[in-house]
């Protein structure tokens, strides 16, 4: 640490102090990175856990994955939601097999290339599996950085201050320690200043959290989501975990996620979503989990 500014020594010293142990941080294996990583996007840690154990069980490889079934892969990822990233997951898994011997790379561009694979999860996996000292920004580090330089901030900027920030020699640790450091202390509401190893230099909190909060639509930083009871969301998950059981008639589907109290438009046009998304197919006038080719 003999290279690093106070500031940064002091949240190294603090994230250390408090880390938060997740299976996907006793491993450096890049596919179970990838997968972790994937889960992380639209899902608490906490609730990622089970199903990324269940997850990398059955699928510890990219070979697994690009060599099993969609319907196999689905049923895998089941009660995660946003099927679509199992899709690409597996998609991303026959990519890596193709063109990378089977090993997810240990390149940005290369990472960018695979689908459903942005700027925070391909520098997740090389912070997080080969130890570079680039810098992850999502909505948890996103809202520290905004803060700290009390402006809103744009992608660019913001991922500029964030590469600028990482202490040489200390990318694992300094990622793992921002993520933690925004969900547990630089909260959206209510954040715990006392105490936060940035206070000192952080602009927000010298002048007093004035509003609005800098952090609000800053890059990376997600907007809360609409309710999830009733979305379509919701019913698409319900309806590809029903499938993991067998076919499903077009005219149980309503009974079948909830949604007796709709029309029958909006049962097609939740119904259609998932077809156009290649995650299921009707095949006799019933809803069959995968797409019809299994391409
Ligand atoms: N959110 C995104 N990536 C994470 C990680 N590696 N650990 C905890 N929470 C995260």
């Amino acid at each position: 640490m003999s290279g690093h500014s106070a500031e940064q020594r002091r949240v190294l010293e603090w994230a250390e102090g408090q880390r938060r142990d997740y299976p996907w941080r006793r491993t450096r294996d890049p596919w179970l990175v990838l997968v972790a990583e994937v889960m992380l996007q639209q899902t608490q840690a906490d609730r990622v856990v089970a199903h990324y154990e269940r997850f990398t069980a059955d699928h510890p490889t990219p070979q697994s994955c690009a060599a099993a079934p969609l319907d196999v892969v689905l049923r895998a990822w089941s009660g995660l939601g946003y099927p679509r990233r199992a899709r690409n997951l597996r998609r991303s898994a026959q990519l890596v097999v193709e063109r990378h011997d089977g090993v997810v790379p240990d390149d940005l561009d290369a990472l960018l290339d695979l689908p459903g694979v942005g700027p925070y999860t391909a520098r997740a996996v090389l912070a997080f599996a080969y130890e570079r000292d680039v810098a992850v920004v999502d909505t948890n580090t996103g809202r520290v950085l905004a803060r700290r330089a009390g402006e809103r901030l744009t992608p660019a900027r913001a991922q500029a201050l964030a590469d600028e920030w990482v202490p040489a020699g200390d990318g694992w640790a300094w990622n793992q320690g921002l993520l933690d450091l925004g969900a547990l202390r630089c909260r959206p509401v209510d954040p715990a200043c006392t105490g936060c190893p940035v206070r000192r230099t952080c602009a927000w909190a010298r002048a007093g959290r004035p509003e609005p909060d800098p952090a609000t639509r800053s890059a990376g930083v997600s907007v809360r989501q609409a309710p999830f009871a009733g979305s379509a969301r919701q019913a698409r998950g319900r309806l590809v975990r029903a499938l993991g059981d067998g076919p499903v008639g077009l005219d149980e589907v309503a009974d079948r996620v909830g949604w007796t109290d709709r029309s029958s438009e909006e049962v097609a046009a939740m119904v259609a979503s998932l077809v156009a998304d290649g995650l299921v197919h009707v095949r006799s006038g019933r809803v069959v989990l995968g797409s019809s080719t299994d391409d």
